[in-house]
């Protein structure tokens, strides 16, 4: 089956304070979604990228992918977002053509997944899986709290056994069928797709994660990004 790869890319990076919206900010020189967007093409089973711009940048990052070196044999289509992540998703998912059985939504803020993970991703839907997440073990502990309306300290109703929980990234891997039906009857609000196949009461299984696919959401994580893109000399 053809694989394609979904990128959200509507978020306006609150967290990373004031700028361009998150996706369209440069890392060592290079906009962050066209990190990203090799990051998936560079693997040989993607034949499709999908990239969902910020809702009235469509014509802004269809020139970006024009200007900057990507593989041929990908295709490459923009569609605009919306609102949240997950309508983002669903605008992205409307515009796939027919012919693309497998598809994996990737952030657009996860510039510097390994394509090994992309690989593995890939390999654990085509080996039968329908819902396919990368996780990694937590270095913290977790509390549940009960949050408090006003600053302060706030209680602590549990902590989980950190060892049964695992921190996910993306690219997540779907049967499209799937991902498809979680988009169309999942109508509350969700962090990842993965969720909206759990809800659906369908299995979702998780394949081994990598450091460096960690999402850049706070400008700390701009150093973290721009480094590792110097470690690997780009
Ligand atoms: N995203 C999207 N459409 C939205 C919101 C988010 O496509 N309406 C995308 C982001 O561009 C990002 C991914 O979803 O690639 C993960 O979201 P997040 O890290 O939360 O990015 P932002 O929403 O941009 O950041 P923030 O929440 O700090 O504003
Ligand atoms: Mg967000």
């Amino acid at each position: 089956s053809l694989v394609a790869a979904v990128i959200p890319a509507a978020g306006r990076g609150v967290r990373l304070g004031p700028g361009a919206p998150k996706a369209l900010r440069a890392l060592n020189g290079t906009p962050m979604l066209i990190h990203a967007v090799r990051a998936l093409a560079a693997s040989r089973s993607v034949s499709l990228v999908v990239v969902v711009s910020p809702p009235d940048g469509a014509a802004e990052v269809k020139s970006l992918l024009d200007a900057y070196e990507l593989p041929e044999r990908t295709d490459f289509l923009v569609v605009p977002g919306g609102e949240s992540r997950q309508e983002s998703v669903r605008l992205g998912l409307d515009a796939l053509p027919p012919d693309h059985g497998i598809v994996l939504v990737h952030d657009a803020a996860r510039p510097l997944v390994p394509v090994d993970t992309v690989d593995a991703v890939i390999e654990a839907v085509r080996d039968g899986a329908r819902a396919v997440v990368p996780a990694l073990p937590l270095a913290d502990t977790v509390k549940e709290v009960e949050p408090q309306p006003e600053a302060g300290p706030e209680p602590v109703v549990a902590t989980p056994d950190r060892s049964r929980l695992r921190a996910v990234q993306t690219p997540q891997g779907f049967d499209r069928a799937t991902l498809v039906h979680a988009h169309e009857s999942v109508t509350q609000d969700v962090t990842d797709d993965a969720s909206m196949v759990e809800q659906l009461g369908e299995p979702v299984v998780c394949v081994p994660g990598h450091e460096e696919a960690f999402k850049v959401t706070r400008p700390l994580d701009l150093v973290l990004a721009e480094a590792v893109l110097a470690r690997r000399r780009l």
